[in-house]
């Protein structure tokens, strides 16, 4: 059974959290595609060329520490706007995507371009200060010393570079449902995305 759930949305919106629920629930792999471009910025930074390390990745890239810093993800979406860095990455996620047994991705361009036949598109949003205060708490556990304020301007600087960039840019596909998490706990987000997906399935 081919079956695939595509999530998007901006930074902290709560994308990952739905994701693994959903694909827990319904018994479907996980794919989150954010890991592939910070694993990419990880080598940059180290000072690999982008388009080699998107091309050169392997399993034990996602497993270094430091990938989910605010450093890792500034990077990530300086080398997301290249065409040929996502284009290295395509086939990887389409083959994912289509695996038999079902498959729930989230990032950013899943229901747009890497999956546009998707049988269900979900577009995460919340309000900027709640997924500034989310990422934050996030942060802080992980004892990375920043300011709330420092958070918020980071992600708007990083949306804004992820919907104005010209190649596969973030914004919901035409047929994408919206659920906006800002007032929602986890636990009701989770369910108001397992009911739509199992709406979808009949
Ligand atoms: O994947 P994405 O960056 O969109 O967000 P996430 O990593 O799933 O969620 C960011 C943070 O918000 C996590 O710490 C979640 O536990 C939290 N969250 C929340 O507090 N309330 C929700 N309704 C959803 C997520
Ligand atoms: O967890 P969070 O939502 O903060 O970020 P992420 O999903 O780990 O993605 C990090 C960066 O990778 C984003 O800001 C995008 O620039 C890029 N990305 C993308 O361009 N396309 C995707 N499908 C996933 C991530």
């Amino acid at each position: 059974m081919q079956f695939t759930v595509a999530i998007d949305g901006p930074a902290a919106a709560g994308k990952g959290t739905i994701a693994k629920a959903v694909a827990a629930h319904f018994g479907f792999a996980y794919l989150d595609t954010g890991l592939l471009y910070r694993a990419t910025a990880r080598k940059v930074l180290d000072g690999m060329d982008p388009v080699a390390a998107a091309k050169a990745l392997l399993p034990q890239d996602f497993e270094r520490a430091g990938l989910r810093t605010a450093k890792v993800g500034q990077a990530a979406s300086k080398i997301a706007a290249l065409p040929k860095v996502r284009a290295a990455l395509v086939g990887f996620q389409q083959q994912f995507a289509r695996r038999d047994g079902g498959a729930v991705l989230d990032g950013r361009d899943i229901g747009t371009v890497i999956c546009p036949g998707a049988e269900v598109k979900l577009f995460v949003t919340a309000s900027d200060e709640v997924r500034a205060h989310r990422r934050w708490l996030e942060l802080s556990a992980g004892n990375e010393a920043v300011s709330e304020a420092d958070v918020l301007a980071q992600l708007r600087e990083r949306d804004a570079r992820d919907r104005e960039r010209a190649t596969a840019p973030l914004k919901p596909a035409d047929d994408a449902l919206l659920l906006d998490t800002s007032g929602m706990s986890i636990d009701e987000a989770v369910a108001q995305a397992v009911a739509l997906i199992a709406a979808r399935m009949g």
